[in-house]
């Protein structure tokens, strides 16, 4: 692709247009940027390029003359590729935008200083205004070095490899999965284990749940024109649980995951069997860092039950604040305010009957759980 610069400043260009992937992809010719300097088409005596607003105002307004003889003297007549100003009030570049500038053969920028271009150049000259985002810079230079950066990602050969753009971010219509590297422990943050597992359908099927748990996070507006199968829209909407039980206020995160001491051997008590295979991958995946019978329960995988009688009966004498109470087959699931008295638990797993109840304990002598509760 050949790209044209006009621009009252190409020393700002240069250092970008020379280092790294741009800089390989100039040398290697899979691009071409040329830098003109408007400069040097003004007509004025001293080489002006600028000059009050009429009608007054702040600031100054860059010549149409300059512009349009610099864009005369560079461009043939049967040009047909893209003019492009960069200019607060155009468009908004995205990935979409970029796409479509990508399948140019030739593309202009022009870069507006002070308070911008007089309206005959633009009217003259250019085919489109666009936008780097919501915000007003000193001048296009920036702008027309982010529209070649990311033109360029997706010029074949720019890359090292094809798929390298294929899999990021808004080019599958979702934000991208978190990437790791080595060490696979740096101080003691590990990697997702699924990551190290080498099984690729789980990795894949992780990385596709990171990308829609963080799109519907950050950005969920792009949720709406993203292409999704029918299992997308599955773990979205456990996604969806997941997050709405997460805002509860107050909740206790710290005691949520203080339930990753639960032995995992405990997770056929809890997750129906229909269900394990696609809960055990959400759950011990470490992908929230929080206790795998949480993320279990709050992403739907352990049905919801009706409130048990007993249950209530049973605490009654100093009832929870907050409990949220869940029935899976025989156990019961609470979370229950923090400070409640005694002895302390922040996380409870009792059997029906409240037979045998698990508190959390920070008695060491005892363990991470005791057995208590009224039933015992
Ligand atoms: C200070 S700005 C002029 C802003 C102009 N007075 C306005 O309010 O729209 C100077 C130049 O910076 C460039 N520029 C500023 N913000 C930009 C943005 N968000 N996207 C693209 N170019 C921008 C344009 O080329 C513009 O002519």
């Amino acid at each position: 692709m050949r790209i044209k610069v006009f621009t009252l400043f190409p020393e700002m260009l240069r250092p970008m247009l020379g280092a790294s992937i741009l800089g390989r992809a100039i040398a290697a010719g899979h691009l071409q940027v040329e830098l003109i300097d408007i400069r040097e088409y003004s007509a004025d005596k001293h080489r002006n390029t600028d000059d009050y607003p009429f009608g007054g105002g702040a600031g100054m307004v860059m010549s149409a003359q300059p512009i349009v003889d610099a864009f005369a003297a560079n461009l043939p007549e049967d040009f047909c590729g893209k003019r492009v100003y960069l200019s607060p009030r155009g468009r908004t570049l995205t990935q979409k935008v970029v796409e479509e500038l990508s399948k140019e053969k030739e593309l202009v920028l022009l870069c507006g200083h002070y308070e911008g271009v007089d309206q005959r150049a633009l009217d003259q000259v250019i085919d489109e205004e666009l936008s780097i985002g919501d915000y007003v810079l000193t001048g296009g230079e920036l702008g027309a070095l982010v529209v070649i950066d990311a033109v360029s990602r997706l010029i074949p050969g720019v890359l090292g490899s094809e798929e390298s753009s294929e899999d990021e971010s808004f080019s599958t219509g979702l934000l991208e999965y978190p990437q790791y590297t080595r060490p696979a422990d740096f101080r003691g943050e590990k990697v997702p284990e699924v990551l190290l597992g080498g099984n690729h359908a789980d990795i894949v099927a992780w990385r596709r749940e990171q990308s829609l748990d963080l799109t519907l996070r950050r950005r969920p507006e792009l949720l709406q024109t993203a292409p999704l199968t029918e299992a997308d829209r599955d773990m979205l909407a456990r996604l969806r649980r997941a997050q709405a039980i997460e805002a509860v206020p107050g909740l206790d995160h710290q005691g949520l995951q203080a339930a990753d001491r639960f032995p995992k051997e405990w997770f056929a008590a809890f997750v129906p069997e229909a269900q394990r295979k696609a809960a055990k991958r959400q759950c011990f995946s470490g992908r929230r860092h929080v206790g795998w019978l949480w993320q279990a329960f709050s992403m739907g995988f352990i049905p919801e039950f009706a409130e048990s009688e007993a249950a209530w009966e049973a605490w009654r004498e100093s009832p929870p604040e907050r409990c949220w109470l869940y029935l899976p087959e025989d156990r019961l699931l609470y979370q229950v305010r923090g400070d409640f008295e005694p002895p302390f638990p922040a996380f409870i797993l009792a059997d029906e009957a409240l037979t045998r109840t698990f508190v959390r304990t920070s008695r060491p002598g005892k363990g991470p759980y005791a057995a208590v509760g009224p039933g015992r």
